[in-house]
Formats: structure tokens, sequence, C-alpha cells
């Protein structure tokens, strides 16, 4: 087991690059089941999650290779398997999307129930009611869901709680249903519009992704092809959040600037520096960042994915801020860990209330999930002393090469095994 060792104090300076969307590729790399023919997909983060999709390809009987490129092969012409019912596949919260593509490939799907970071409930009725307006009928049987369809036919599908996941696995499956799909109070996330767009290159007729109506005119079959991954907004977002933290100056390259929007417009209304370039932001700190109100809504608004990290930020902000998880149900339990460090934070319900402190001081610290471990890390950077994060599979799902690019901006941070009780010094590895 491993552990982050943080000397906090460093401010961040330089050049990061941001790698592919991790919620993008997962979708794009499951996808590909549906696809008869080579897929290439380019600019993979190499993270644990894409690395264990590719696993559950291959142990389907597809070919799924991941090159330390971040090129994912993926060949699933001959696959004859509908079952994806082993242990790996409940453990990773993107392995639903094999019920939209393993249904609309032969119309029957069985995966294990999805599980992936702890939020509270993580329901898949809308998933459900999509597929059953095409046609299907599901079962549910020790934590594996069977689904299937005689024929699959496009219909109108109302959500009535704008969902991610299932506007992906509705489109999954009606690409490949016979007539129209609508998708109403579709999720508009960006990885939405990669989906449609990876689709639409393998053959799909996909229309409307990125708005609230999402047309779908299933196609007989979808080819091979090669596409390439957009950049990952929450990484992005991390490190606009890493450089604001430590007061620091960083140019975040490889990123599209409309995606991080509502990011940039809370940093900038906290009185931090963002300048927008083409395919880059820069982000220059402040001593200290002024309180505000946050709310997380589905994209455009505030992201979910960035809550903690943004609640981390101001904990360290002059005066009383008030951020609301409008998403999901509980995901505040990273402000446990963040008040060891000295933070001042309550929180009621789906609200915390920041009493914005000074200063953080270093403490051994958990992550609780994936951001809540970005979050952690923030802290750390931020905070007096040597802070220690533990339970880094969660930041290992869905940040690549984390300590590397933070360390390249100056950070003093290193990676050391649980057992490791070397003291953390001043020095290139922290
Ligand atoms: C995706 C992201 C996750 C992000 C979330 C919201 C991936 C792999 N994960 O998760 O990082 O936090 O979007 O931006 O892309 N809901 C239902 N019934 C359902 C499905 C969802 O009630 O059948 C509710 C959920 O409880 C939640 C809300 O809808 O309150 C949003 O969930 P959803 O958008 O589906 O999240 P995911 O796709 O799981």
């Amino acid at each position: 087991m491993e552990k982050y060792v943080i000397l906090g104090g460093a401010r961040l300076e330089g050049e990061v690059d941001i790698s592919g969307a991790k919620n993008s590729a997962v979708a794009l790399i499951v996808a590909s089941v549906m696809v008869k023919g080579v897929c290439k997909i380019e600019n993979v983060p190499l993270v644990s999650d894409t690395y264990v999709l590719c696993d559950i390809i291959n142990q389907l009987g597809g070919q799924a290779e991941l090159s330390d490129k971040g090129v994912a092969t993926i060949d699933c012409t001959n696959l004859d398997n509908f079952e994806a019912s082993f242990e790996t596949v409940g453990k990773i919260r993107a392995s639903s999307y094999f019920m939209g593509a393993l249904l609309g490939r032969f119309h029957h799907a069985r995966v294990a129930l999805p599980g992936g970071c702890d939020f509270g409930v993580r329901p898949i009725d809308l998933h459900l009611k999509g597929f059953s307006r095409l046609g299907a009928s599901h079962s549910i049987e020790n934590g594996v869901v069977d689904i299937q369809a005689e024929n699959l036919a496009g219909a109108s599908v109302y959500m009535d709680t704008v969902s991610v996941g299932a506007t992906i696995n509705i489109m999954l499956a009606g690409a490949l249903s016979e007539g129209t799909t609508i998708i109403e109070n579709a999720a508009k996330e960006p990885h939405i519009v990669d989906v449609a767009n990876f689709l639409n290159s393998m053959g799909a007729n996909i229309k409307g992704a990125g708005t609230d109506v999402i047309k779908i005119k299933g196609v007989e079959s979808l080819h091979g092809g090669t596409y390439s991954v957009i950049p990952d907004q929450i990484e992005a977002g991390t490190f606009m959040v890493a450089a604001a933290i430590t007061n620091g100056n960083v140019l975040i390259k490889n990123v599209i600037p409309k995606h991080l929007d509502s990011i940039s417009a809370k940093l900038m209304e906290i009185g931090v520096t963002v300048e927008e370039y083409d395919d880059s932001v820069r982000v220059i700190g402040t001593d200290r960042v002024i309180r505000a109100n946050v709310k997380t809504m589905p994209h455009p608004g505030f992201p979910t994915d960035m809550q903690p990290q943004m609640v981390t930020l101001l904990a360290l902000g002059d005066g009383t801020s008030i951020v609301t998880e409008n998403v999901w149900d509980n995901r505040f339990k990273y402000i446990d860990e963040l008040t060891k460090m000295g933070a001042n934070i309550r929180v009621d319900g789906r609200t915390a209330v920041i009493e914005g402190v000074e200063k953080l001081s270093g403490a051994p610290v958990s992550s609780t999930d994936l951001r809540a471990g970005a979050a952690m890390v923030l802290a750390g950077l931020a905070a007096q002393g040597v802070t220690e994060v533990y339970n880094l599979k969660y930041i290992d799902r869905g940040y690549e090469k984390f300590e590397e690019k933070l360390r390249s901006l100056g950070a003093q941070i290193a990676r050391r095994s649980t057992d490791d009780t070397t003291p953390a010094r001043k020095s290139k590895t922290a």
C-alpha cells in the first residue's frame, strides 16, 4: 500500500499538460464492444479505470490493449458474449455502460451492478427506464442485472433527473436500435458530446448531443475507426485549484477553455486570475481568496466533481463560504479529513458552511473517493508542514501521473510505501 508524503508551502509554477478525459475514455472503451472492426482510441489517460475496463473487455472475449502512449486498440468484431457479471465489473461505475453497449449489440446484457465512488445512493433506475422505453425488460438477481429485448425500437425517453450515465447508456442502446430515439432532459457534459462524436465517427447517427434533446437514428452496425478523447475538464480544474491554493502561476495546457467556464468564473470571483488562450489557461493565485457561494449543478453549472477541490480552496478563504451539493446526496465525507488539518467547516445535509481559516497544518489524512483524494493533496500542498495522504487507489483511478505532474511544477510530493517512515525533506523528491 502506498501514500503521498507532501511538504506544503511550495508555490506551483510552470506548465502542465492535461491528459484525456477519464470520464469520456471509460465510456468510449465500453462503447467499442458495439463496433465490428478495430477502434483506435487516442489520448486515453493511463489510470487504473481505463486499464481495468480494457481487462474486462478481454475477459468478455474481445481484444483490448492500452499502450503506454495512451492508445487503446480494441477489436470486438468476434465478440459473442453478453455476460459481464464477474467481480471486477461491479467494482467500477463506468462498467454500467456495458448495459447499453451489450444490449445494443446483442439485445441481451447481463451485467454486475456497478459500484464506484460512494457518494450515497447511486441508482440505475433511469437507465432501466430508458431501456424499457426501447422495448427491453429486466430482472435483478444476486447483484446482476439481466436486460433483454426481442427488438430494440427507438422511442422517446424523458429523464426525470439529469443523468450523465443514463444519457450515455440510452445513446449506446439507441445507436443500434430500429428507428429514432429521442432523449429529453439529457445531460450536456462535455463527455456526452464526446461519446456522440465517437459513435458518429464509427457510423452512428446522433444529433443534438450537448443540448438537452438528443436524437439518435438507429443504424444496423458500427464500423471501426480512430478517435481522440477530449481533454479532462476535472483534471484541468484540479490543477487550476492547485495553482490558486499555492498562490502559484501555472499554464495549464491541452484544455478546451470553454469546458472550464464555470470553474474559471468561480475562481475569478474569489480573486484568482485566469487568462484564457486557445487551448490553455494560465492561473495566477492570490495571497488569500475571498469567500463565495458555490452550488454544484449538471453541466454547464459548477461540476460536482470539482466540489471537494473548491471547498478546500475556500477553507483557506477570507470569510464564510457556503457550498451546496445539488447532484449527490452524500458527497461531504472528506470534510472530517480536512478538519484534521485545521479547516473549520460545518455540514448540514447538502450544504457545507466554511469559515475560512488563515492556515492549514499537515496531518495524516485519507482519500475517501477520487476527487476527495485530490482535494487532500491540494490541502497538503497549501498546508504548513507534512501531510500524508492514504488510500491512493482512489486517486490512481482518475489522475494520470498526478505526483509527477505536481512535482514538475515544484510541489514537494512523493509516493511512498505506507510502511516508509522517512521524514519529508525539502528536496526534489520531498
Ligand atoms: C457521472 C460521472 C461522475 C459525476 C456524475 C455527475 C462518469 C463515469 N462519472 O456519474 O464523476 O460525479 O456524472 O456529474 O462519468 N440518478 C438517478 N437515477 C439513475 C441515475 C442517476 O436518480 O438511474 C441520480 C444520481 O443519484 C445523482 C444524479 O442522478 O443524484 C446524477 O447522477 P449521474 O449523472 O447519473 O452520475 P454518473 O453517470 O453515475
